[in-house]
């Protein structure tokens, strides 16, 4: 069909069936649209109406009340007009304001009774309602008066009254009206503060209390109404009224009329509405809504002191500073802070200002809270006995040692791939640029330095593949001098984890944002004992290890081109300090694992000082169990290159966490075998860090299916399966799937909790502390 001839039309609708139409311009294109989709444009784009509504709004036999009452009346709803009819201090009482107003409605051809009663009497109200027309939709406090008087002349009398017309008033109204919206699940309240509560008033001392009174009442009712519908909504109104008219030069008050206010107050009192927990400033044709905002702050307390006024002075102008300030919305937010702030506490040492989340410097474009859980975009790589023969040359195997063969020849009966080429395919994830696109990361990556360097291997490296690899900002850190950005990289083959690496990467003149100084996320570097090194290995570079170093993918120009390297303050290029960290880790292979690559466990390095190609490598070793503590330095100089370092071997027997997999019908058994793996290797230290003990409940289809204690309070800690006769300080309860979830970091902790997928009963506090036992689990 066509537009008839001659129409104005551009569009005909053409129903095929009872869900979808054919929406045909005049121009022969053509467009179905679904029913629902038309019918929902229909209902929004209609005029508002109220018909089979009922509303009372109170004091509504003049100024604001009574402009409601007309629009409401207008509009299809059926009106219950209350009006006490006394003076504007609450004296007197008559019901012809009321009486005159229903008359108005009624005339237009609305329906509308009258209440002359006090809003104190609530009930009564409401009665009216239930008794002309059956229900009760809306209520719209309005009612109100004044007794202004400077504070120190405000009476018991002039306090009462006003408290209880406008905030009793509105309380027992609102009470008696609530059970019956709650069983037919709609209801809409209005309550009116005003200005002078927002921003207090000379002379309304009495008054502006009621008002914001009326604001925390409406943000409690917005929380316990939402499920049931019913929303309530504040507004702080202006308009010329008997009330304003003595504060008010008569232009103004005749310019700001009430017919300027009433359509929001419609509006928020529609069932379209879905505003909830508002608070509005409206007069003049103009709205615009209020919310809280609160400055970054400022601890002002270290860990296990007091806290000390002259702190609190000293660091005055930091709390009320306003920059980056945060909007929290509602009381989880607010508590959620105090949560963060333990924690910090915790971790950090002293006193900081801005500590709270978000920590933003517009300025530098450094924002931790938006850039920490970002990730990458994924990458692969793949590779051939090639590229590991290539990656063991590169550290500096020779086939002068026959020990070396097997990661040299792909036909050697043993050929393995070196275990710290688990860094290669991770650090393509991070070439590929991805850091520089990460919001809140806004550095100079120019100035960037690879500053520590953390392996696990979960599997020996296959010598061929395509593997994945996922990276993501786990923390950023102010150091002051610089800012450290901590890249965790899990690497995958399909979906198996073969192994985790984590960069510390350094950005020189990046610090002073207001950043936290460390993380419980940083897998830490530790001191070799102090002792003379149980063993040393020395290796001598040649001069073309850069370059063929190099070949595994790191292109930098620094490690090849004078010029480049000139231009950074070297006087010829350097060695890649991954390239050391590989001569340090099969130093301690050849040492301690008889060159068998699943013993390698993991390894941690501080990249200290430049190596140059031709320099010995001279790795100082000391065996404390299955750790070998170690440190690397220039033969020839005797400059410190690598420290803080060392690798974790896998016990000769117990092979590698495969084991773990045998597995019962639960995700999470996976994790807690792993959980007490490394409650047997650190325990003790883990024990001075949590000095708790939590006890799990998980369940699956909503039963108890497996109970377990993690001890980290006694000894050198200990996990328990199976229901516990000890006490806990805190026991959570969570679903297999919800554990898993927290424990790959996809689902934090306190957010569960608020979202009650996870209970806790004990000390809530401690989960903070979960971080510490949780981490690293990620994917197992
Ligand atoms: P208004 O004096 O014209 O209207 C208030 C009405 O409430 C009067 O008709 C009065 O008889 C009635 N009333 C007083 N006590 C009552 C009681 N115990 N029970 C039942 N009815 C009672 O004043 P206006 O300006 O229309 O004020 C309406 C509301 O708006 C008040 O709550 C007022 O505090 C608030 N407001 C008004 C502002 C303005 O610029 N007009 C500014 C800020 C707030």
């Amino acid at each position: 069909q066509r537009p008839p001839r001659g129409s104005k039309a551009k569009f005909i609708l053409i129903a095929v069936n009872t869900r979808v139409v054919v929406l045909l311009s005049s121009k022969t294109t053509s467009t179905v649209l679904n029913l629902d989709k038309i019918q929902n444009y229909l209902i929004m784009s209609a005029p508002l109406a109220f018909d089979g509504k009922v509303v009372v709004v109170t004091g509504a036999g003049g100024g604001l009340g009574r402009e409601y009452a007309l629009a409401f009346g207008e509009r299809g709803a059926s009106v219950v007009v209350n009006d006490l009819g006394g003076d504007i201090k609450g004296g007197g009482k008559s019901s012809a304001a009321a009486d005159k107003v229903v008359e108005e409605i009624k005339a237009k051809g609305g329906k509308a009774v009258a209440n002359y009663d006090s809003v104190e009497d609530g009930e009564k109200l409401i009665q009216t309602a239930l008794d002309a027309f059956g229900r009760i939709d809306i209520v719209v406090n309005n009612a109100g008066i004044l007794r202004d008087r400077s504070f120190g002349r405000t009476s018991d009398l002039d306090w009462d009254l006003i408290h209880r017309v406008h905030l009793r008033g509105s309380f027992m109204v609102t009470r008696a009206a609530w059970n019956h919206m709650k069983n037919q699940k709609f209801g809409r309240i209005i309550m009116t503060s005003s200005a002078a509560g927002i921003y207090g008033n000379f002379g309304q001392a009495n008054y502006s209390a009621a008002k914001l009174g009326l604001l925390g009442l409406a943000n409690t009712l917005a929380i316990e109404g939402q499920k049931y519908n019913i929303h309530c909504n504040t507004i702080a109104p202006t308009a010329g009224s008997r009330l304003t008219e003595t504060v008010m030069p008569p232009d103004l008050l005749e310019s700001l009329k009430a017919e300027y206010v009433a359509p929001l107050v419609l509006w928020l009192s529609h069932d379209q509405c879905q505003e909830n927990g508002g608070l509005f400033e409206v007069g003049a044709g103009w709205i615009g809504k209020l919310r809280w905002e609160r400055s970054q702050g400022c601890i002002v307390r270290n860990k296990n002191q007091g806290m000390s006024p002259e702190t609190v002075r000293d660091q005055w102008d930091n709390i009320c500073d306003f920059t980056n300030a945060t909007k929290p919305a509602n009381i989880n937010e607010s508590l959620a802070t105090l949560v963060e702030v333990l924690s910090r506490l915790e971790t950090d040492e002293g006193i900081v200002p801005n500590p709270t989340s978000a920590m933003t410097t517009a300025a530098s474009g450094i924002s931790p809270l938006e850039a920490v859980g970002q990730k990458l975009p994924e990458s692969t790589f793949s590779y051939s006995h090639t590229q590991c023969i290539l990656y063991a040359l590169g550290v500096g195997l020779s086939t002068k040692d026959d020990q070396h063969l097997k990661f040299l020849y792909e036909g050697h009966e043993d050929f393995s791939c070196l275990p710290t080429f688990g860094v290669i395919p991770s650090q393509a994830a991070m070439m590929d640029g991805g850091l520089g696109s990460v919001p809140g990361l806004n550095f100079d990556f120019t100035r960037l330095l690879h500053g520590e360097q953390y392996l696990e291997l979960f599997k020996p490296l296959p010598t061929s593949g395509k593997l994945t690899s996922q990276a993501t900002i786990a923390d950023v850190l102010d150091k002051g001098s610089g800012a450290v950005i901590l890249l965790d990289v899990h690497t995958y083959s399909g979906k198996e984890l073969l192994c985790y690496n984590q960069y510390s990467l350094f950005i020189v003149g990046a610090g002073g944002f207001g950043g936290k100084r460390t993380s419980d996320k940083a897998m830490s570097t530790v001191a070799p004992p102090n002792r003379a090194p149980d063993a040393v290995m020395t290796d001598t570079t040649t001069r073309d290890q850069a370059a063929l170093y190099r070949l595994s993918g790191d292109w930098n120009p620094l490690h090849i081109d004078p010029s480049f390297a000139a231009m950074g303050g070297f006087k010829s290029p350097i060695l890649h300090g991954l390239c050391s960290f590989g001569f340090a880790a099969r130093h301690v292979l050849k040492q301690y694992a008889n060159n068998d690559a699943s013993r390698f466990k993991s390894i941690k390095v501080r990249f200290v000082k430049p190596v140059l190609p031709g320099q010995s490598l001279q790795t100082e070793m000391w065996k404390e169990g299955n750790r070998i503590h170690i440190q690397c330095k220039v033969k020839e100089s005797g400059a410190v290159v690598l420290s803080g370092a060392y690798v974790d071997l896998y016990a000769a027997t117990d092979g590698s966490p495969q084991v773990l997999l045998e597995s019962g019908g639960l995700k999470s058994e996976l994790v807690f075998a792993e959980i007490g793996r490394r409650i047997k290797d650190l325990g003790a230290e883990m024990v001075k860090k949590v000095n708790a003990v939590f006890g799990w409940e998980i369940t699956k289809g909503g039963n108890t299916a497996a109970q377990w204690t993690i001890d980290l309070k006694t000894g050198a800690g200990a996990l328990h399966k199976g229901p516990y006769s000890g006490k806990t300080d805190v026991t959570f309860t969570v679903s297999d799937d919800d554990f898993m979830e927290v424990v790959k970091g996809k689902l934090n902790p306190q957010k569960a909790f608020f979202a009650g997928k996870l209970k806790v009963r004990g000390n809530i506090m401690l989960s903070q502390k979960l971080e510490v036992i949780l981490k690293d689990y990620a994917k197992l």
